[in-house]
């Protein structure tokens, strides 16, 4: 018999007098929880291997010797009876959070983890309401164990999650446990401070907050944000995030599991991918002839430009951050060649358990190859403007840090050609061509982009854009509607039906809502993963952070009047 159909031969047991089946070789932890039953756990992780050293996840079984056994490393047998509830089992659980507790400090009113923390809960499920403990508690060090990562020694219950994700996950090995028993910490190896790629992880595994993402730390109360399930913009690798946002700001990104993407992790270069949308140079306000102007003014002059030009003669140059709804229109009002930059490649990690930190910088790289097919840097483009067959160029730059056109087409476009140009950063082109409008970072808009493996996810828009932001969805349209090409303005999911229509290779079949929170493959991809086969249901984060992020929460707002008289609506409908 093959290991495979082994594994899973289904093994009757019963939690509590209630009937489940195991798969053959499953924990009692892990068929608790496959089956919907929590059995409370610090140390165990899916990623990790079992360390066993927590001890909250006492249960009794029979067979099995009279004292608790830790469901997380007891394997399920044929008929075994799990008491997980008993007075006896929840006794030796009180106990063994009694011992937690016993040098934990009350820190839960300044504690960044509080809200989402295990210990925390745990003690409101399971704690005894005193403590026999009078002692005074040992006090361990408080300090940073590299440039993003700070521990809290007096909080740390020695689970030592953050230990093995960096043994067995990164591979770095930079943390180990220092001396024994309660004088015992979590630390860097002499000169090896914390700083893999993936360092941030550690914060997120850890079930107490005795490590903290220091760009975290004192910012706001975890049940005032409000999450967002996105795409990291970061790289092709496109892993699902949860944005989360208070006040309309974005105050962290953590991840959310997509097995064929991204595990349970995301890299600490996406975790900061967010202050690309909050930086200095950002174009916030339209502009007519490099001066700033009201958008609807801009708007107007646009619409002149283009209504004036003959489609043939309009070209586009676009990066590989537009998303797949950008694209499709970019490709559907103009008749001329169109241009792609991508940003150069950047640093590459891939962990020992198969997540790959991609090099290519562009988050919709297959997505211009899969709107566009075979699209080059703007040569053809260059050559049409020094022809005079191009006399319009449509621009859609929301690269953070903008575009880096090849030189030859730099040049041309700095002669007489004219452009409306749509831009995130406030670049040349944006301060000389004719008309420019600001455009959207990812975590302000919504469409889909295909990560390099030919999934098709959803980024939705987290927070708003700054100042009178319009965004690329909304000017395209009103570009296309002068010429006839659309009866009114759709928001990204409209736009995708389009699009779908428009390319029934790639995208026939899928729908804007049916991609819901993991994406789906297009035809051909190298990841065929079906939905239900992404997601285990365990989070990346301590058990007890809740996720805050709906998956088809509507934000629908009527982002402005236009002076035809219709509404943009904006979100996810
Ligand atoms: S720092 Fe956190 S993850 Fe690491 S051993 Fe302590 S409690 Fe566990
Ligand atoms: S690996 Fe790429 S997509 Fe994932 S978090 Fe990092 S930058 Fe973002
Ligand atoms: S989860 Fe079982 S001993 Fe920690």
């Amino acid at each position: 018999m093959s290991e495979t159909t082994t594994e899973r031969l289904e093994v009757p047991f019963t939690i509590d007098g209630a009937s489940y089946t195991a798969l053959k070789g499953e924990t009692v932890l892990e068929a608790a929880l496959r089956n919907g039953y929590f059995i409370p756990h610090y140390c165990w992780h899916p990623s990790l291997s079992i360390a066993g050293n927590c001890r909250m996840c006492l249960v009794h079984t029979k067979p099995g010797p009279p004292k608790p056994q830790i469901a997380c490393n007891t394997v399920v047998s044929e008929g075994m009876e799990v008491d997980a509830s008993s007075e006896k089992t929840l006794t030796a659980r009180e106990g063994i959070l009694e011992f937690l507790l016993a040098n934990h400090p009350l820190d839960c009113p300044i504690c960044d983890q509080a809200g989402e923390c295990d210990l925390q809960q745990y003690s409101f499920d399971h704690g005894r309401t005193t403590s026999k403990f009078s002692e005074i508690k040992t006090q361990r060090p408080r300090h940073d164990l590299g440039p993003r990562i700070r521990f809290n020694g007096n909080r740390c219950i020695l689970c030592t999650r953050c230990v093995r994700f960096c043994d067995e996950v990164t591979g770095t090995g930079e943390l180990t446990v220092v001396n024994r028993s309660d004088s015992a910490w979590i630390d860097v190896f002499p000169g090896v401070p914390l700083d893999n790629p993936l360092s941030g992880c550690t914060a997120d595994l850890c079930p107490v907050g005795a490590l903290l993402d220091s760009d975290w730390i004192h910012t706001t109360r975890v049940w005032l944000l409000r999450g967002t399930k996105s795409v990291c913009s970061g790289c092709a690798t496109g892993c699902n995030v949860n944005v989360e946002a208070f006040d309309d700001s974005v105050k962290r990104m953590t991840p959310r599991e997509n097995q064929p993407v991204n595990k349970w992790w995301m890299c600490d270069e996406g975790r900061d991918s967010h202050r690309e949308a909050t930086t200095d140079s950002r174009l916030n306000v339209a502009r007519l002839d490099g001066q700033p102007v009201k958008h609807q003014d801009a708007l107007e002059a646009a619409l002149d430009l283009f209504s004036a030009t003959p489609a043939a003669k309009i070209a586009y140059l676009t990066t590989g951050h537009a998303t797949c709804e950008e694209l499709h229109l970019l490709e559907t009002i103009t008749d001329g060649p169109g241009g792609v930059n991508y940003r150069p490649d950047g640093g590459a990690f891939e962990t020992l358990d198969g997540f790959k930190l991609s090099a290519d910088k562009n988050p919709n790289r297959a997505g211009v190859v899969a709107v566009l097919g075979d699209v080059d840097a703007g040569e053809r483009v260059r050559k049409g403007i020094e022809s005079g067959q191009i006399e319009l160029v449509v621009v859609c730059d929301s690269q953070p840090g903008g575009a880096n056109w090849d030189e030859g087409l730099v040049e041309a476009l700095k002669g007489d050609v004219k452009a409306i140009v749509i831009s995130l950063e406030d670049t040349w082109l944006a301060q000389t061509k004719q008309v420019a409008f600001p455009g959207l970072h990812a975590i302000e808009k919504d469409g889909t982009f295909v990560n390099q493996n030919g999934r098709l996810q959803r980024v939705r828009a987290a927070v708003s854009a700054p100042g009178d932001t319009r965004g690329e969805l909304d000017v395209l349209q009103e570009l296309g509607r002068s010429a006839g090409h659309f009866p009114r303005v759709l928001s990204a999911g409209g736009v995708f039906r389009r699009l779908a229509a428009a390319s029934p290779d790639a995208f026939g079949g899928l729908t804007y809502r049916g991609l819901g929170a993991v994406g789906l493959p297009l035809a051909g991809a190298a990841d065929q993963t079906p939905a239900d086969k992404c997601q285990t249901y365990y989070n990346a984060g301590p058990v007890s952070r809740e996720t805050r992020a709906q998956d088809e929460q509507t934000r629908v707002a009527v982002h402005r009047e236009s002076p035809l008289g219709y509404g943009t609506v904006r979100g996810n409908v």
